[in-house]
Protein backbone atom coordinates (compact mmCIF):
# COMPACT_ATOMS: atom_id res chain seq x y z
CA UNK A 1 0.00 0.00 0.00
CA UNK A 2 2.85 2.44 0.15
CA UNK A 3 2.34 5.30 -2.50
CA UNK A 4 5.04 6.99 -4.72
CA UNK A 5 4.73 9.95 -2.31
CA UNK A 6 5.64 7.33 0.78
CA UNK A 7 9.34 7.31 2.02
CA UNK A 8 9.97 4.62 4.90
CA UNK A 9 9.44 7.16 6.97
CA UNK A 10 5.41 8.04 6.30
CA UNK A 11 2.33 6.47 7.14
CA UNK A 12 -0.36 7.15 9.88
CA UNK A 13 0.55 3.84 12.80
CA UNK A 14 -2.63 2.74 15.14
CA UNK A 15 -3.14 -0.60 16.67
CA UNK A 16 -5.75 -2.37 14.88
CA UNK A 17 -7.35 -5.12 16.72
CA UNK A 18 -4.96 -5.54 19.04
CA UNK A 19 -2.10 -5.59 16.26
CA UNK A 20 0.29 -2.26 15.01
CA UNK A 21 -0.77 -1.33 11.52
CA UNK A 22 0.84 1.10 9.53
CA UNK A 23 -0.85 2.87 6.64
CA UNK A 24 1.13 4.51 3.35
CA UNK A 25 -0.43 5.67 0.04
CA UNK A 26 -4.11 6.39 1.10
CA UNK A 27 -5.54 10.20 0.87
CA UNK A 28 -5.75 11.81 3.67
CA UNK A 29 -9.40 12.31 3.46
CA UNK A 30 -9.79 8.44 3.42
CA UNK A 31 -11.97 7.60 6.15
CA UNK A 32 -11.43 4.34 8.38
CA UNK A 33 -14.76 2.95 7.03
CA UNK A 34 -13.71 2.38 3.66
CA UNK A 35 -10.35 1.42 4.24
CA UNK A 36 -11.56 -1.33 6.88
CA UNK A 37 -14.03 -2.66 4.70
CA UNK A 38 -12.11 -2.47 1.09
CA UNK A 39 -8.53 -2.76 1.95
CA UNK A 40 -8.99 -5.11 5.43
CA UNK A 41 -11.62 -7.59 4.65
CA UNK A 42 -13.28 -5.78 7.87
CA UNK A 43 -17.19 -5.93 6.87
CA UNK A 44 -18.46 -6.28 10.17
CA UNK A 45 -18.44 -2.34 10.72
CA UNK A 46 -21.60 -1.62 8.75
CA UNK A 47 -21.80 1.40 6.11
CA UNK A 48 -25.77 2.60 6.74
CA UNK A 49 -25.78 6.61 5.98
CA UNK A 50 -22.01 6.98 5.49
CA UNK A 51 -22.84 10.58 7.28
CA UNK A 52 -22.85 9.41 10.45
CA UNK A 53 -26.54 9.44 11.59
CA UNK A 54 -26.74 5.55 12.17
CA UNK A 55 -23.96 4.09 14.34
CA UNK A 56 -24.08 0.93 12.31
CA UNK A 57 -19.79 1.87 11.69
CA UNK A 58 -19.38 2.54 15.34
CA UNK A 59 -15.96 1.64 16.17
CA UNK A 60 -13.39 1.64 19.83
CA UNK A 61 -11.12 4.29 19.52
CA UNK A 62 -8.82 4.30 22.33
CA UNK A 63 -5.62 6.66 23.71
CA UNK A 64 -4.31 8.15 26.54
CA UNK A 65 -7.67 9.62 28.01
CA UNK A 66 -9.58 6.88 27.02
CA UNK A 67 -11.78 4.76 25.03
CA UNK A 68 -14.81 6.58 23.42
CA UNK A 69 -17.09 5.47 20.45
CA UNK A 70 -16.72 6.89 17.03
CA UNK A 71 -18.57 6.71 13.75
CA UNK A 72 -16.09 5.33 11.31
CA UNK A 73 -17.87 6.84 8.39
CA UNK A 74 -16.61 10.13 8.95
CA UNK A 75 -13.29 9.79 11.09
CA UNK A 76 -10.12 10.40 8.48
CA UNK A 77 -7.45 7.88 8.56
CA UNK A 78 -4.86 10.39 10.36
CA UNK A 79 -7.43 11.11 12.92
CA UNK A 80 -6.16 7.93 14.36
CA UNK A 81 -2.32 8.53 14.27
CA UNK A 82 -1.19 6.57 18.43
CA UNK A 83 -4.41 5.46 18.70
CA UNK A 84 -6.07 2.26 18.71
CA UNK A 85 -9.33 0.84 17.12
CA UNK A 86 -11.64 -1.96 17.84
CA UNK A 87 -13.64 -3.10 14.91
CA UNK A 88 -16.71 -5.75 16.34
CA UNK A 89 -13.84 -8.07 14.78
CA UNK A 90 -12.01 -7.28 18.04
CA UNK A 91 -14.82 -6.76 20.57
CA UNK A 92 -14.92 -10.82 20.82
CA UNK A 93 -11.80 -12.22 22.23
CA UNK A 94 -8.54 -13.65 20.71
CA UNK A 95 -10.14 -17.27 20.40
CA UNK A 96 -13.75 -16.14 19.36
CA UNK A 97 -14.63 -16.22 22.73
CA UNK A 98 -18.04 -13.70 23.01
CA UNK A 99 -17.75 -10.00 24.43
CA UNK A 100 -20.53 -10.20 27.76
CA UNK A 101 -22.45 -7.64 25.38
CA UNK A 102 -22.46 -9.76 22.60
CA UNK A 103 -23.72 -12.72 25.05
CA UNK A 104 -26.46 -10.68 26.42
CA UNK A 105 -27.73 -9.34 23.10
CA UNK A 106 -28.21 -13.08 22.15
CA UNK A 107 -29.99 -13.97 25.55
CA UNK A 108 -32.14 -11.34 25.55
CA UNK A 109 -32.60 -11.07 21.60
CA UNK A 110 -31.54 -7.82 21.04
CA UNK A 111 -30.94 -8.79 16.95
CA UNK A 112 -33.13 -9.77 14.13
CA UNK A 113 -31.71 -8.96 10.98
CA UNK A 114 -28.61 -8.08 12.34
CA UNK A 115 -27.27 -5.40 10.10
CA UNK A 116 -27.32 -2.76 12.96
CA UNK A 117 -26.05 -5.09 15.79
CA UNK A 118 -22.05 -4.99 14.81
CA UNK A 119 -22.38 -0.90 15.70
CA UNK A 120 -24.80 -1.85 18.89
CA UNK A 121 -22.40 -3.87 20.58
CA UNK A 122 -19.73 -1.44 20.03
CA UNK A 123 -21.28 1.04 21.11
CA UNK A 124 -22.30 -1.21 24.41
CA UNK A 125 -18.52 -2.88 24.50
CA UNK A 126 -17.61 0.89 24.90
CA UNK A 127 -19.92 1.86 27.65
CA UNK A 128 -19.40 -1.30 29.59
CA UNK A 129 -15.77 -1.24 29.69
CA UNK A 130 -16.65 2.36 30.76
CA UNK A 131 -18.87 1.59 33.17
CA UNK A 132 -21.25 4.41 31.69
CA UNK A 133 -24.92 2.90 32.97
CA UNK A 134 -26.99 5.64 31.13
CA UNK A 135 -27.74 3.50 28.49
CA UNK A 136 -30.28 5.74 26.61
CA UNK A 137 -27.76 8.20 25.77
CA UNK A 138 -25.10 5.41 25.10
CA UNK A 139 -27.29 4.19 22.40
CA UNK A 140 -29.01 7.20 21.05
CA UNK A 141 -26.70 7.35 18.33
CA UNK A 142 -27.65 3.92 17.05
CA UNK A 143 -30.54 3.04 15.08
CA UNK A 144 -32.13 0.03 14.58
CA UNK A 145 -35.21 -0.69 12.32
CA UNK A 146 -36.56 -3.61 13.07
CA UNK A 147 -35.36 -5.05 16.70
CA UNK A 148 -36.94 -2.60 19.14
CA UNK A 149 -35.06 -0.89 21.54
CA UNK A 150 -36.29 -2.88 24.49
CA UNK A 151 -34.38 -6.11 24.16
CA UNK A 152 -31.14 -3.97 23.15
CA UNK A 153 -31.28 -1.87 26.40
CA UNK A 154 -32.35 -5.03 28.41
CA UNK A 155 -29.10 -6.80 27.30
CA UNK A 156 -26.85 -3.88 27.95
CA UNK A 157 -28.41 -3.79 31.62
CA UNK A 158 -27.77 -7.28 31.75
CA UNK A 159 -24.08 -7.21 31.05
CA UNK A 160 -23.39 -4.23 33.31
CA UNK A 161 -21.37 -6.51 36.24
CA UNK A 162 -19.85 -8.69 34.17
CA UNK A 163 -15.95 -7.89 34.30
CA UNK A 164 -14.49 -6.08 31.68
CA UNK A 165 -12.54 -8.44 29.54
CA UNK A 166 -8.51 -8.68 29.19
CA UNK A 167 -8.63 -7.62 25.66
CA UNK A 168 -10.50 -5.27 25.89
CA UNK A 169 -7.99 -3.11 28.37
CA UNK A 170 -4.86 -4.18 26.76
CA UNK A 171 -4.38 -1.77 24.03
CA UNK A 172 -3.02 1.44 25.89
CA UNK A 173 0.10 -0.56 26.43
CA UNK A 174 1.12 -0.75 23.20
CA UNK A 175 0.43 2.83 22.01
CA UNK A 176 3.81 4.40 23.24
CA UNK A 177 5.36 2.04 20.26
CA UNK A 178 2.85 4.08 17.90
CA UNK A 179 5.71 6.69 16.59
CA UNK A 180 4.06 9.81 14.18
CA UNK A 181 5.75 10.09 11.23
CA UNK A 182 4.95 12.33 8.24
CA UNK A 183 1.85 11.85 5.95
CA UNK A 184 1.71 13.23 2.27
CA UNK A 185 -0.81 15.69 2.21
CA UNK A 186 -1.66 16.50 5.63
CA UNK A 187 -0.31 18.16 8.45
CA UNK A 188 -0.56 17.11 12.08
CA UNK A 189 0.73 19.81 14.44
CA UNK A 190 0.93 18.59 17.82
CA UNK A 191 0.59 22.95 18.84
CA UNK A 192 -1.07 25.76 18.73
CA UNK A 193 2.50 27.78 17.87
CA UNK A 194 2.68 24.92 14.85
CA UNK A 195 -0.33 25.61 13.60
CA UNK A 196 -0.53 28.86 13.71
CA UNK A 197 3.03 28.93 11.65
CA UNK A 198 1.86 26.61 8.96
CA UNK A 199 -1.56 28.03 8.38
CA UNK A 200 -0.64 32.12 8.16
CA UNK A 201 1.89 30.06 5.04
CA UNK A 202 -1.57 27.58 3.93
CA UNK A 203 -4.24 30.03 4.45
CA UNK A 204 -6.38 27.95 1.65
CA UNK A 205 -6.18 24.83 3.65
CA UNK A 206 -8.83 23.19 5.20
CA UNK A 207 -8.66 22.96 9.17
CA UNK A 208 -9.97 19.27 10.26
CA UNK A 209 -10.54 19.11 13.66
CA UNK A 210 -13.89 16.47 14.64
CA UNK A 211 -14.43 15.96 11.21
CA UNK A 212 -17.91 15.68 12.07
CA UNK A 213 -19.08 18.61 9.23
CA UNK A 214 -15.78 18.26 7.05
CA UNK A 215 -16.19 14.27 7.39
CA UNK A 216 -19.74 14.67 4.80
CA UNK A 217 -17.90 17.30 2.34
CA UNK A 218 -16.07 14.24 1.38
CA UNK A 219 -18.83 11.40 2.01
CA UNK A 220 -21.73 13.42 0.85
CA UNK A 221 -20.00 16.36 -1.38
CA UNK A 222 -16.90 13.70 -3.05
CA UNK A 223 -15.49 16.99 -2.40
CA UNK A 224 -10.77 17.08 -2.44
CA UNK A 225 -9.99 18.38 0.51
CA UNK A 226 -6.13 18.81 0.27
CA UNK A 227 -4.16 20.31 1.93
CA UNK A 228 -5.69 19.43 4.96
CA UNK A 229 -4.46 19.79 8.87
CA UNK A 230 -5.67 18.17 11.43
CA UNK A 231 -6.10 19.24 14.49
CA UNK A 232 -6.88 16.67 17.36
CA UNK A 233 -3.55 15.77 17.60
CA UNK A 234 -3.17 19.57 19.03
CA UNK A 235 -3.17 18.85 23.07
CA UNK A 236 -3.69 22.94 24.00
CA UNK A 237 -6.42 23.75 22.16
CA UNK A 238 -8.07 20.59 24.11
CA UNK A 239 -7.76 22.48 27.30
CA UNK A 240 -10.38 23.77 29.75
CA UNK A 241 -9.28 26.40 32.35
CA UNK A 242 -10.73 28.35 34.74
CA UNK A 243 -9.57 31.89 35.10
CA UNK A 244 -11.15 33.54 37.86
CA UNK A 245 -14.76 34.33 36.91
CA UNK A 246 -14.28 32.82 33.68
CA UNK A 247 -13.97 29.40 31.66
CA UNK A 248 -11.80 29.45 28.81
CA UNK A 249 -12.50 26.69 26.57
CA UNK A 250 -9.75 25.56 23.84
CA UNK A 251 -11.26 25.23 20.55
CA UNK A 252 -10.44 21.29 20.50
CA UNK A 253 -12.91 20.48 23.22
CA UNK A 254 -14.98 17.91 22.41
CA UNK A 255 -18.84 18.13 23.20
CA UNK A 256 -18.59 15.52 25.71
CA UNK A 257 -15.69 17.06 27.32
CA UNK A 258 -17.75 20.64 27.08
CA UNK A 259 -20.43 18.65 28.86
CA UNK A 260 -18.78 17.89 31.52
CA UNK A 261 -17.16 21.09 32.39
CA UNK A 262 -20.28 22.40 32.59
CA UNK A 263 -22.56 20.21 34.03
CA UNK A 264 -22.49 21.83 37.59
CA UNK A 265 -21.47 25.50 36.01
CA UNK A 266 -24.46 25.53 33.63
CA UNK A 267 -26.53 22.68 33.80
CA UNK A 268 -29.06 23.27 31.78
CA UNK A 269 -26.87 24.08 28.73
CA UNK A 270 -24.83 20.78 29.64
CA UNK A 271 -29.03 19.02 29.61
CA UNK A 272 -28.79 21.22 26.01
CA UNK A 273 -25.86 19.53 25.03
CA UNK A 274 -26.96 16.13 25.84
CA UNK A 275 -29.14 16.03 22.96
CA UNK A 276 -26.69 17.32 20.45
CA UNK A 277 -26.31 14.89 17.94
CA UNK A 278 -25.19 11.10 19.30
CA UNK A 279 -22.36 9.66 21.95
CA UNK A 280 -20.34 8.84 18.57
CA UNK A 281 -20.83 12.66 17.05
CA UNK A 282 -20.14 14.21 20.67
CA UNK A 283 -17.32 12.25 21.15
CA UNK A 284 -15.32 13.55 17.55
CA UNK A 285 -17.26 17.29 17.73
CA UNK A 286 -15.29 20.30 18.93
CA UNK A 287 -16.82 23.37 20.09
CA UNK A 288 -14.25 25.45 17.82
CA UNK A 289 -15.55 23.23 14.46
CA UNK A 290 -19.09 24.37 15.87
CA UNK A 291 -18.45 27.74 15.94
CA UNK A 292 -16.45 27.97 13.11
CA UNK A 293 -18.63 26.40 10.26
CA UNK A 294 -20.50 29.04 10.99
CA UNK A 295 -24.06 27.30 11.16
CA UNK A 296 -27.19 28.99 11.71
CA UNK A 297 -28.71 25.47 13.44
CA UNK A 298 -25.38 24.77 15.31
CA UNK A 299 -26.12 24.54 19.18
CA UNK A 300 -23.47 25.75 21.14
CA UNK A 301 -23.22 29.40 19.87
CA UNK A 302 -27.06 30.63 20.94
CA UNK A 303 -25.70 29.14 24.34
CA UNK A 304 -22.49 31.23 24.30
CA UNK A 305 -23.89 34.06 22.67
CA UNK A 306 -26.80 34.25 26.00
CA UNK A 307 -23.89 33.56 28.00
CA UNK A 308 -22.22 36.71 26.93
CA UNK A 309 -19.01 34.73 25.61
CA UNK A 310 -15.61 36.10 24.04
CA UNK A 311 -14.09 34.55 20.87
CA UNK A 312 -10.48 34.19 20.62
CA UNK A 313 -8.76 33.90 17.19
CA UNK A 314 -5.18 33.58 16.31
CA UNK A 315 -3.14 34.38 12.61
CA UNK A 316 -0.07 33.80 12.97
CA UNK A 317 1.29 35.44 15.92
CA UNK A 318 -1.43 38.16 16.05
CA UNK A 319 -4.83 37.28 18.64
CA UNK A 320 -7.59 39.19 18.64
CA UNK A 321 -11.07 38.80 20.79
CA UNK A 322 -14.43 39.32 20.12
CA UNK A 323 -18.34 38.80 21.82
CA UNK A 324 -18.90 35.60 20.10
CA UNK A 325 -21.93 37.10 18.63
CA UNK A 326 -20.42 39.73 16.36
CA UNK A 327 -18.18 36.74 14.92
CA UNK A 328 -21.59 35.58 12.98
CA UNK A 329 -21.70 38.11 9.67
CA UNK A 330 -24.65 36.65 7.76
CA UNK A 331 -25.22 33.19 6.47
CA UNK A 332 -21.82 31.56 6.38
CA UNK A 333 -19.84 34.64 6.38
CA UNK A 334 -17.84 34.57 9.78
CA UNK A 335 -15.60 37.84 10.78
CA UNK A 336 -12.34 35.19 10.37
CA UNK A 337 -9.46 36.50 8.00
CA UNK A 338 -7.43 33.95 5.85
CA UNK A 339 -4.81 32.14 8.09
CA UNK A 340 -6.84 32.94 11.38
CA UNK A 341 -8.21 30.15 13.34
CA UNK A 342 -10.23 29.67 16.39
CA UNK A 343 -8.22 29.20 19.60
CA UNK A 344 -11.00 29.49 22.02
CA UNK A 345 -13.97 30.94 23.70
CA UNK A 346 -14.32 31.79 27.24
CA UNK A 347 -17.89 32.06 29.24
CA UNK A 348 -18.46 33.32 32.59
CA UNK A 349 -18.76 30.72 35.45
CA UNK A 350 -21.88 31.53 36.57
CA UNK A 351 -25.16 32.17 35.19
CA UNK A 352 -27.87 30.88 37.32
CA UNK A 353 -30.80 32.20 35.25
CA UNK A 354 -29.85 30.31 32.04
CA UNK A 355 -31.66 28.29 30.35
CA UNK A 356 -31.54 26.48 26.92
CA UNK A 357 -34.20 24.88 25.10
CA UNK A 358 -33.95 22.65 22.06
CA UNK A 359 -36.60 21.96 19.61
CA UNK A 360 -36.30 19.47 17.28
CA UNK A 361 -38.61 16.62 15.59
CA UNK A 362 -36.86 13.84 17.10
CA UNK A 363 -35.55 14.34 20.73
CA UNK A 364 -32.28 12.55 20.43
CA UNK A 365 -29.82 12.65 17.52
CA UNK A 366 -31.68 15.85 15.83
CA UNK A 367 -30.33 19.33 14.51
CA UNK A 368 -32.46 21.96 16.35
CA UNK A 369 -35.84 23.39 14.25
CA UNK A 370 -35.28 26.13 16.65
CA UNK A 371 -32.72 26.42 19.48
CA UNK A 372 -33.57 29.45 22.26
CA UNK A 373 -31.05 30.36 25.01
CA UNK A 374 -32.30 32.93 27.58
CA UNK A 375 -30.12 34.38 30.31
CA UNK A 376 -32.07 37.05 31.87
CA UNK A 377 -30.71 39.10 35.15
CA UNK A 378 -33.65 40.27 38.27
CA UNK A 379 -33.32 42.27 40.86
CA UNK A 380 -35.82 43.43 43.26
CA UNK A 381 -38.21 42.13 40.17
CA UNK A 382 -37.13 44.21 37.56
CA UNK A 383 -34.76 43.35 34.49
CA UNK A 384 -31.50 44.32 35.07
CA UNK A 385 -29.60 42.76 32.12
CA UNK A 386 -31.65 40.53 29.31
CA UNK A 387 -29.70 38.10 27.20
CA UNK A 388 -31.78 36.29 24.42
CA UNK A 389 -30.07 34.28 21.46
CA UNK A 390 -31.83 31.75 19.04
CA UNK A 391 -30.15 29.35 16.52
CA UNK A 392 -32.78 28.45 13.42
CA UNK A 393 -34.68 31.71 13.29
CA UNK A 394 -32.18 33.91 10.93
CA UNK A 395 -28.90 32.70 8.81
CA UNK A 396 -27.05 33.06 11.81
CA UNK A 397 -26.67 32.56 15.59
CA UNK A 398 -28.52 35.85 16.87
CA UNK A 399 -29.80 38.00 19.36
CA UNK A 400 -33.28 38.78 20.16
CA UNK A 401 -32.93 42.21 20.41
CA UNK A 402 -36.03 43.55 20.14
CA UNK A 403 -37.34 41.36 23.08
CA UNK A 404 -34.58 41.88 25.50
CA UNK A 405 -35.16 45.61 25.04
CA UNK A 406 -39.15 44.48 25.84
CA UNK A 407 -37.53 43.06 29.01
CA UNK A 408 -34.83 45.57 29.77
CA UNK A 409 -36.00 47.80 33.13
CA UNK A 410 -39.72 46.30 33.42
CA UNK A 411 -40.75 44.24 36.29
CA UNK A 412 -41.06 40.50 35.74
CA UNK A 413 -43.95 39.81 35.08
CA UNK A 414 -46.52 37.49 33.10
CA UNK A 415 -47.63 41.11 31.29
CA UNK A 416 -44.04 41.91 30.27
CA UNK A 417 -43.33 38.57 29.04
CA UNK A 418 -46.18 38.58 26.47
CA UNK A 419 -44.66 42.32 25.45
CA UNK A 420 -41.68 40.55 25.26
CA UNK A 421 -43.14 37.49 22.64
CA UNK A 422 -44.87 40.06 20.59
CA UNK A 423 -41.35 42.14 20.49
CA UNK A 424 -39.73 39.37 19.08
CA UNK A 425 -42.09 39.08 15.97
CA UNK A 426 -39.45 42.11 15.22
CA UNK A 427 -36.59 40.43 15.48
CA UNK A 428 -36.97 37.00 13.44
CA UNK A 429 -38.05 36.67 9.74
CA UNK A 430 -37.44 32.81 9.82
CA UNK A 431 -36.95 30.24 7.23
CA UNK A 432 -39.60 27.51 6.03
CA UNK A 433 -37.53 24.44 5.59
CA UNK A 434 -37.83 20.35 5.97
CA UNK A 435 -37.13 21.08 9.85
CA UNK A 436 -39.98 23.70 10.50
CA UNK A 437 -42.18 26.47 8.34
CA UNK A 438 -41.54 29.93 9.70
CA UNK A 439 -44.44 30.31 11.40
CA UNK A 440 -44.24 27.46 13.37
CA UNK A 441 -40.19 29.10 14.62
CA UNK A 442 -41.60 32.08 14.97
CA UNK A 443 -44.48 30.81 17.68
CA UNK A 444 -42.27 28.02 19.33
CA UNK A 445 -39.80 30.89 19.87
CA UNK A 446 -42.08 33.09 21.50
CA UNK A 447 -43.57 30.38 23.66
CA UNK A 448 -40.20 29.37 24.49
CA UNK A 449 -40.45 33.05 26.37
CA UNK A 450 -43.32 31.98 27.93
CA UNK A 451 -41.57 28.32 29.08
CA UNK A 452 -38.52 30.55 30.54
CA UNK A 453 -40.46 32.41 32.61
CA UNK A 454 -42.49 29.66 34.19
CA UNK A 455 -38.94 27.92 34.37
CA UNK A 456 -37.97 30.49 36.75
CA UNK A 457 -40.40 30.55 38.43
CA UNK A 458 -39.99 26.74 39.04
CA UNK A 459 -42.56 25.30 37.26
CA UNK A 460 -41.63 21.73 35.74
CA UNK A 461 -41.48 22.84 31.97
CA UNK A 462 -39.93 20.16 30.71
CA UNK A 463 -41.38 16.99 28.88
CA UNK A 464 -39.77 14.60 30.66
CA UNK A 465 -40.43 16.27 34.16
CA UNK A 466 -44.51 16.66 33.45
CA UNK A 467 -45.83 15.29 36.61
CA UNK A 468 -49.98 13.84 36.38
C1 LIG B 1 -25.00 13.04 12.65
C2 LIG B 1 -24.69 14.46 13.02
C3 LIG B 1 -25.47 15.10 13.95
C4 LIG B 1 -25.20 16.42 14.30
N1 LIG B 1 -25.97 17.01 15.25
C5 LIG B 1 -25.69 18.26 15.65
C6 LIG B 1 -26.43 18.87 16.68
O1 LIG B 1 -27.34 18.27 17.26
N2 LIG B 1 -26.11 20.15 17.02
C7 LIG B 1 -25.10 20.83 16.41
O2 LIG B 1 -24.84 21.97 16.76
N3 LIG B 1 -24.36 20.27 15.43
C8 LIG B 1 -24.64 19.00 15.04
N4 LIG B 1 -23.90 18.43 14.05
C9 LIG B 1 -22.88 19.23 13.33
C10 LIG B 1 -21.45 19.08 13.86
O3 LIG B 1 -21.34 18.03 14.78
C11 LIG B 1 -20.98 20.32 14.54
O4 LIG B 1 -21.04 21.46 13.74
C12 LIG B 1 -19.56 20.16 15.11
O5 LIG B 1 -19.42 20.88 16.28
C13 LIG B 1 -18.46 20.47 14.19
O6 LIG B 1 -17.25 20.28 14.90
P1 LIG B 1 -16.06 19.42 14.31
O7 LIG B 1 -14.97 19.47 15.30
O8 LIG B 1 -16.53 18.07 13.91
O9 LIG B 1 -15.72 20.29 13.05
P2 LIG B 1 -15.10 19.91 11.64
O10 LIG B 1 -16.08 19.12 10.85
O11 LIG B 1 -13.75 19.32 11.81
O12 LIG B 1 -14.97 21.38 11.06
C14 LIG B 1 -16.11 22.20 10.83
C15 LIG B 1 -15.66 23.54 10.21
O13 LIG B 1 -14.94 24.29 11.17
C16 LIG B 1 -13.60 24.54 10.72
N5 LIG B 1 -12.79 24.47 11.92
C17 LIG B 1 -12.70 23.46 12.81
N6 LIG B 1 -11.95 23.82 13.86
C18 LIG B 1 -11.55 25.08 13.62
C19 LIG B 1 -10.74 26.03 14.34
N7 LIG B 1 -10.21 25.74 15.54
N8 LIG B 1 -10.56 27.27 13.80
C20 LIG B 1 -11.10 27.59 12.60
N9 LIG B 1 -11.85 26.73 11.88
C21 LIG B 1 -12.07 25.50 12.38
C22 LIG B 1 -13.34 23.50 9.66
O14 LIG B 1 -12.35 23.92 8.75
C23 LIG B 1 -14.72 23.40 9.03
O15 LIG B 1 -14.92 24.48 8.16
C24 LIG B 1 -24.13 17.10 13.68
C25 LIG B 1 -23.32 16.44 12.75
C26 LIG B 1 -23.59 15.13 12.42
C27 LIG B 1 -22.73 14.43 11.43
S1 LIG C 1 -22.68 4.66 8.42
FE1 LIG C 1 -24.25 5.64 9.55
S2 LIG C 1 -23.14 6.58 11.15
FE2 LIG C 1 -21.62 5.78 9.88
S1 LIG D 1 -31.72 -5.78 13.82
FE1 LIG D 1 -32.32 -5.09 11.85
S2 LIG D 1 -31.80 -2.96 11.89
FE2 LIG D 1 -31.49 -3.62 13.88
Amino acid sequence: MTGPADGPESGIAFLLNGAPVRVTGESPTRTLLDWLRETRGLCGTKEGCNEGDCGACTVMVTDQDGSKALNACILFLPQLQGKAVRTVEGIAGPQGQAHPVQSAMVAHHGSQCGFCTPGFVVSMAVAHANGDRAHDDVLAGNLCRCTGYAPIIRAAEAAVEAPVPEWMTADRAGLAQLAATEVPGAFRPTTSEELAEWYLANPDAVLVAGATDVGLWVTKQLRDLTPVAFLNGIADLRRIERQGDTLRIGAGVTITDLRAAVQDLHPSFAEMLRRYASTQVRNAATIGGNIANGSPIGDGPPALIALDATLHLRRGNDRREMPLEQFFIEYRKQNRLPGEFVEAVSIPVTAPALRCYKLSKRFDQDISAVCGCFNVTIADGRVTDARIAFGGMAGIPKRASHAEAALQGHEWTEATITRAMQAMAQDFAPLTDMRASSAYRMKTAQNMMRRYFHDLAGVPVSVLEVEA
